[in-house]
């Protein structure tokens, strides 16, 4: 299958094509994958409900996609190369039969314990073949994945279960992080304290550290497999019934659960991993991310199988056991596109050249950056001393929400701007709006961010609440996807994403709502209110500051590390503020609304010019702050 486009002529045409007869386009790339049955609608759609349906009565199963049909002529090549944590350990690799073998074994095993299609799956695994493989299993028999990234706690695991009401997770004993050591079944023993809607707990030996296990519950992963049949029938699904779901966190609640359709994400993630990376049968593809996140969804399973591709699965962190260990992972298996973030490039930046130069990096041919805005001295130090001047940099603007890369280059096809993802795929509609929602349609102007057409894998709804998914996607601009990004367009036309305009932080390209972290904090007993702002931080973007007003004044080091213990088991230690200021009270207004403006600013450093504060109830709170900011 291939669908990559071959020139930036070729794009341009493509793009207009796109634009003039989006379902003359899409159902043309939708033939070049395998149905049971064929649509009958392209395209139905509202975004007032929302409403979406792509290739409606249709019916599929993605897994023969990534699977099946690569078995005759590509059943011996590779489909995973599995890195370790320790580089000294045994790799391991699958080919696609053996992964097709492999995939089916456990989705018998998930037959066996009671699963069926439609129902919720948990996968809270760490970055080993095994967390890959249930994935696809569970897509085979038409069960929903959720998967929880291995780094949230086991109350936000909890959460996440009981949203979905999963009947089963899928775990590890343990996981290896760098020097860091999980005991992650642990983590599930907690959360399902919280939970009664699972059956089952199948879990994967993977540091083999003697987890206890609950007799009736617990499953032994490698014990039933063992048991199972090595082909098992890819149950029918259609178009519009549930992939996946994936949580996501928003401006105000809980994070909620995105929710992604089989026939639409299936189009999306191979088109959009074919033309950005410029795939060719053959090459080695690495992307860094874990697959608890969206990157790792469309870029580690779904868009590198459905075509055909060689890829890296890495178990480890970028600076284990030093700051050069992707570069000798790329080294190590000829790696041809390399994919991170930009928290990562920045860090290793910082390490020194000495980490890089020992690596000879000649096998990369694009390199990419997705997860947050890269500034212009990343962008071109992964360009100077990565990609040695002669890759591309795919600097990938989208979301999880989006599914697929929306707003970036194509290979070496495109035109290269630092810091700026460039253009739309085929297929986006991008637009900006002012304050007001209308369209400005010259260059050179900022504003938000929307999108005004569907595209294959838009969002669906939000699981179990499809209010929400209206109210925070699709009512700020009538007719309109409104992505909660600010953005500029150049007189060129490519576009330069600046950042969350709502109150989500993006730490180490980590989402993370402000309310959601408050919750975290002022579920401690010593705290009576909180604000948390995002500050600008060297390496991960976007840094975490929290306002705290505690009644307690005593011991101000035991408080803070108690409120960001509170986080930590709130939501995980990926979200513990890195600053933590204790305050007598928060900047409101008369009217008891907090003004997060003034802290933003006192956050970035700023000590005067707040605007106007002519609003404030007590502007002697300001001045308190101010004295004691970090
Ligand atoms: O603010 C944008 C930022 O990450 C947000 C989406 O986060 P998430 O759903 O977790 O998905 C991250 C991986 C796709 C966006 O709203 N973002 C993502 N990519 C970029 C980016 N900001 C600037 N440039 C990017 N390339």
């Amino acid at each position: 299958m291939n669908i990559r486009i071959p020139s930036f002529e070729a794009y341009k045409s493509d793009y207009q094509k796109s634009i003039d007869n989006p379902e003359a386009f899409w159902s043309n790339i939708a033939e070049s994958f395998e149905w049971k049955k064929p649509w009958a609608t392209t395209l139905d759609w509202n975004f007032n409900d929302p409403d979406v349906k792509w290739f409606d009565g249709g019916t599929l199963n993605i897994t023969e996609n990534m699977l099946d049909r690569h078995l005759e002529e590509r059943g011996d090549q590779i489909a995973f190369y599995w890195e370790p944590n320790e580089p000294g350990d045994a790799n391991k690799s699958l080919t696609y039969k053996e992964l097709y073998h492999e995939v089916c074994k456990l989705s018998n095993g998930l037959k066996s314990l009671g699963i069926e299609k439609g129902d919720r799956v948990c996968i809270y695994m760490p970055m080993t073949l095994e967390g890959v493989i249930s994935v696809i299993a569970c897509a085979r028999i038409g069960a929903v994945h959720s998967i929880v990234f291995a780094g949230f706690s086991s109350n936000a695991l909890a959460d996440r279960i009981n949203d979905a009401k999963a009947k089963l997770v899928i775990t590890s004993d343990g996981l290896n992080r760098g020097t860091k050591h999980l005991d992650l079944k642990s983590m599930v023993d907690e959360a399902l304290k919280q939970c009664d809607t699972v059956e089952h707990v199948l879990v994967h030996k993977h540091t083999h550290n003697d987890a206890p296990v609950v007799e009736g519950r617990d499953v032994d992963y490698q014990s039933l497999v063992d048991k199972m049949d090595d082909t098992c029938p890819a149950t029918e699904m259609k178009s519009e019934d549930l992939l996946f779901i994936l949580y996501t966190s928003g401006s105000t609640g809980k994070p909620k659960g995105v929710v992604h359709t089989c026939g639409g994400y299936m189009v999306y993630a191979a088109y959009s991993f074919q033309n950005v990376f410029q795939y060719e049968q053959g090459d080695v593809f690495w992307c860094t991310a874990d697959i608890g996140w969206i990157t790792g969804h469309s870029y580690i399973v779904y868009g590198p199988l459905l075509s055909g591709a060689k890829s890296v699965v890495f178990e480890g962190i970028p600076t284990y056991p030093d700051c050069g260990r992707f570069w000798a992972v790329c080294d190590k298996y000829k790696v041809n596109q390399f994919y991170t973030a930009p928290t990562a490039i920045r860090s290793l930046m910082g390490a020194g050249i000495e980490f890089v130069t020992p690596y000879k990096l000649d096998s990369l041919k694009v390199i990419g950056s997705v997860g947050e805005p890269i500034n212009e001295e990343a962008w071109q130090w992964y360009h100077r001393e990565i990609g040695k001047e002669n890759c591309p940099v795919v600097d990938t603007w989208w979301q999880t929400e989006t599914g697929g890369i929306m707003i970036s280059g194509l290979g070496s096809h495109s035109p290269m701007n630092p810091t700026h993802a460039g253009y739309p795929l085929p297929g986006i509609q991008p637009v900006l709006l002012d304050q007001e929602g209308n369209e400005i349609t010259e260059n050179e102007v900022e504003g938000y961010l929307c999108v005004k057409h569907p595209w294959p894998s838009i969002l669906r709804t939000t699981y179990g609440d499809h209010e929400r998914c209206k109210n925070v996607y699709f009512s700020h601009y009538e007719g309109y996807y409104f992505t909660g990004d600010g953005a500029k367009r150049d007189k060129n036309g490519m576009y330069r994403i600046i950042g969350r305009v709502d109150d989500v932080i993006n730490v180490s390209g980590h989402r993370f709502g402000t309310a959601e972290i408050e919750d975290a904090i002022n579920t401690n007993d010593s705290v009576v209110e909180s604000a948390v702002v995002g500050y600008p931080h060297d390496i991960k973007g976007q840094g975490i500051y929290a306002f705290v007003v505690v009644d307690a004044k005593n011991n101000r080091d035991a408080i803070e590390q108690s409120v960001s213990d509170s986080v930590a088991d709130g939501i995980g230690r990926i979200a513990k503020p890195d600053k933590i200021q204790l305050v007598s009270g928060l900047p409101k207004t008369r009217s008891g609304k907090i003004m997060r403006r003034i802290l933003r600013k006192i956050a970035e450093g700023e000590r005067s010019n707040f605007g106007d504060t002519s609003t404030l109830l007590d502007p002697s709170i300001v001045e308190s702050i101010i004295e004691k900011a970090k």
